[in-house]
């Protein structure tokens, strides 16, 4: 089986939503097993038995949340023994143009410097799936379609 784990921080359930979407799409992938944390109850060592990591977390101020900074900041314990992992992103925000780009990209960076290895997409939402507050029926689209594609490129890696 092929670990999918999806990680998300939600004060207000909107991020949550897109978490479980998210956790759907890579749910159809045969072959995956998928496990939705919120990051309050996440442990780091969940991190070394995924094959892929999931982040999710509202916009704040552009960023991720202090919460999910936190346990990125506390993975520096496993720092090298993340490389080669798939990862991916989502972020529920307030508007259309107010940060949800850049707080994906904060994700993915840590992500990057963790060695761990990000796809990007030639359509709309390259950095990943974003939602404005909850996520409308494009919104869901996008994240079934984010798990698919992180539990496909998963796969398709421990193959080689
Ligand atoms: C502290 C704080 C900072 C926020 N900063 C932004 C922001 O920079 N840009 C934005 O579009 N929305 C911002 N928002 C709105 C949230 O991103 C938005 O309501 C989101 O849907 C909350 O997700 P949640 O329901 O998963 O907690 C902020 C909200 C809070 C509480």
């Amino acid at each position: 089986m092929t670990k999918v784990l999806v990680i998300y921080d939600s004060r207000t359930g909107n991020t949550e939503k897109m978490a479980d979407a998210v956790a759907d799409g890579a749910r159809q992938v045969e072959g995956a097993s998928v496990a939705v944390v919120n990051v309050d109850k996440a442990k780091l060592d969940d991190l070394l038995a995924a094959d892929a990591i999931i982040l999710g977390s509202p916009t704040y101020y552009g960023n991720m949340s202090g919460r999910m900074k936190e346990f990125i900041d506390k993975s520096n314990a496993f720092h090298g023994k993340l490389t080669g992992k798939v990862g991916g992103a989502f972020t529920s925000a307030g508007g259309t143009a107010c940060g949800a780009e850049t707080t994906l990209l904060t994700m993915l960076q840590a992500m990057l410097v963790h060695g761990m290895i990000v796809q990007g997409r030639s359509d709309d939402q390259p950095y990943g799936a974003t939602a404005v507050e909850a996520p409308d029926e494009q919104a869901i689209g996008y994240c079934l379609e984010l798990g698919g594609r992180v539990a496909n490129l998963a796969m398709a890696l421990a193959k080689h």
